[in-house]
């Protein structure tokens, strides 16, 4: 998308300065889904900062490397591409140029992926492609950094959060519509709340809402209202708003 454009008939709003919408939260929270919805409307590139940590964390079980050895995951780190293309239904994912889109949402992958997070060097190095993606401008990024590490001057930031119960029981509803193996929903959320500690807990850019984020709780509304919420703040922002 070039700035000053919109694209497709669906779009409301009209850009004339590049955008940068950032949305995290934690696991479950309905962030893909709101992401794609604002996509959609304002004419924004969708771009899922998660299935980059995902697709390395495939690349390093492939290797039989263990998620806590920091020295040869940065040394994988250097020798790993991994590229997102954004379409209409979400990102496919090419690591070394092969396309992984559908390896990534194993309960092993998910696991992994969030530990080979916590590694500074593997951060570094996914920060740098996600900010070199963002420099094409009117993008949505969500993932647990993005208004805090990756882009700390978006002009709209949203925190998307709700209780751990409803998140697993969303997770596990969603994973039983799709390919995903089904596990159990104790187990379901005791894995969100595994990823959850760890996200919150690391030392290098945690989770945790930016200073100047706004704050949606999704726990007791619709996605139909949430996305309103998150679409009302794109919309002041490009002056479209009441
Ligand atoms: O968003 P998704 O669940 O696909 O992310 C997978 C994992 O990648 C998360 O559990 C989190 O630990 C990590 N992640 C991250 N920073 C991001 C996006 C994802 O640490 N910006």
């Amino acid at each position: 998308m070039v700035s000053g454009t919109t694209a497709g008939s669906s779009n409301e709003g009209s850009l004339t300065t590049p955008l940068i919408v950032a949305i995290d939260g934690p696991a479950g929270a309905g962030k893909s889904t709101v992401a794609r919805a604002l996509a959609q409307r304002f004419g924004l590139l969708n771009l899922e900062s998660g299935a980059m940590y995902r697709a390395f964390a495939l690349k390093a079980i492939r290797a039989r490397i263990a998620t806590g050895d920091a020295v040869a995951l940065e040394t994988l780190a250097q020798e790993t591409d991994v590229r997102l293309e954004p379409g209409e239904m979400g990102n496919r994912v090419l690591l070394d140029g092969a396309d992984v889109t559908e390896q990534l949402r194993s309960p092993g992958v998910t696991a992994a992926a969030s530990e080979v997070s916590v590694h500074p060097a593997v951060r570094r190095w996914l920060v740098g492609l996600q900010q070199a993606l963002g420099a094409q401008g009117n993008v949505v990024m969500e993932g647990r950094d993005i208004g805090t590490a990756v882009f700390p001057h978006a002009p709209v930031k949203i925190f998307l959060d709700a209780s751990p119960e409803k998140r697993g029981e969303r997770r596990y509803e969603q994973n039983r519509s799709t390919a995903v193996p089904t596990e159990m929903p104790a187990k379901v959320l005791e894995e969100i709340r595994a990823r959850d500690r760890r996200d919150r807990t690391r030392a290098d850019s945690p989770l945790k809402p930016a200073p100047d984020a706004v704050l949606i709780d999704s726990t007791d509304l619709t996605l139909e209202e949430v996305i309103e919420r998150a679409a009302a703040l794109v919309e002041q922002k490009i002056g479209i708003g009441k």
